[in-house]
């Protein structure tokens, strides 16, 4: 049956970024390749394709790709997920460069496909820019043709998150925040400012 516009926004809704996961709860690679399929069904410039992904699901792989990782920028206290609250699986999502040194949106619209189809399967994740792109590569051993461009991860949550409706006031402050009883909020702006 097709998808209604209410089901695909509460979909939309109920996909927030996740930090901390039940790490014990694995995922298997064969999920992991249904939701890599999806991307095969996204708009891509020039219809190159370019984007390819190298899966980490291994303890011995996870651990060295963690610390690589930098996690929430503006939780200054916070170095990341402990173990046990550290993701199950990581998806490394790789320009291939024999196609082109550019891939234009093409990463954001496989990453949006990728963890809208994670919330279907009541997986979370976060998308991860800020890496250390030379190590990775490195300890995972990828060829110098594929560039690492996001580090998705991926795991059961173990984490509330409350989408908050933004004042509106152009100084409106948009920092993500966690509150004590371990919830994190995230600010968004309403549809009005959204439209010019
Ligand atoms: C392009 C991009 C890069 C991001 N990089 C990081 C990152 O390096 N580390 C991190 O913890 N979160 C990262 N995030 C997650 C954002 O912080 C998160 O999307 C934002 O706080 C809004 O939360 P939401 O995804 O629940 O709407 C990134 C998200 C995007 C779209």
């Amino acid at each position: 049956m097709a998808m209604r516009f209410e089901e695909l926004r509460r979909l939309m809704i109920s996909d927030r970024t996740v930090r901390r996961f039940i790490e014990n709860k694995e995922i298997s690679t064969e999920t992991l390749g249904q939701l890599v399929e999806l991307t095969r069904y996204c708009p891509s410039g020039r219809n190159a394709q370019p984007l390819k992904y190298r899966l980490v699901t291994s303890e011995e792989e996870r651990t060295l790709v963690y610390p690589l990782l930098k996690w929430a920028g503006y939780f200054e206290e916070w170095d990341g997920p402990v173990e046990g609250e550290r993701p199950a699986a990581y998806m490394i999502q790789c320009l291939d460069t024999y196609y082109g040194q550019n891939c234009l949106c093409d990463d954001g619209l496989q990453l949006e496909a990728i963890t809208l189809g994670m919330r279907t399967l009541g997986l979370g994740g976060c998308i991860i820019k800020a890496f250390n792109s030379v190590r990775l590569s490195e300890v995972l051993g990828l060829d110098d043709r594929y560039q690492p461009r996001y580090v998705l991860a991926i795991g059961y949550p173990a984490e509330e998150v409350v989408l908050e409706d933004m004042s509106g006031e152009e100084d409106a402050d948009f920092k993500y925040y966690r509150t004590p009883d371990g919830r994190h909020h995230v600010p968004k702006r309403q549809l009005p400012e959204l439209l010019l």
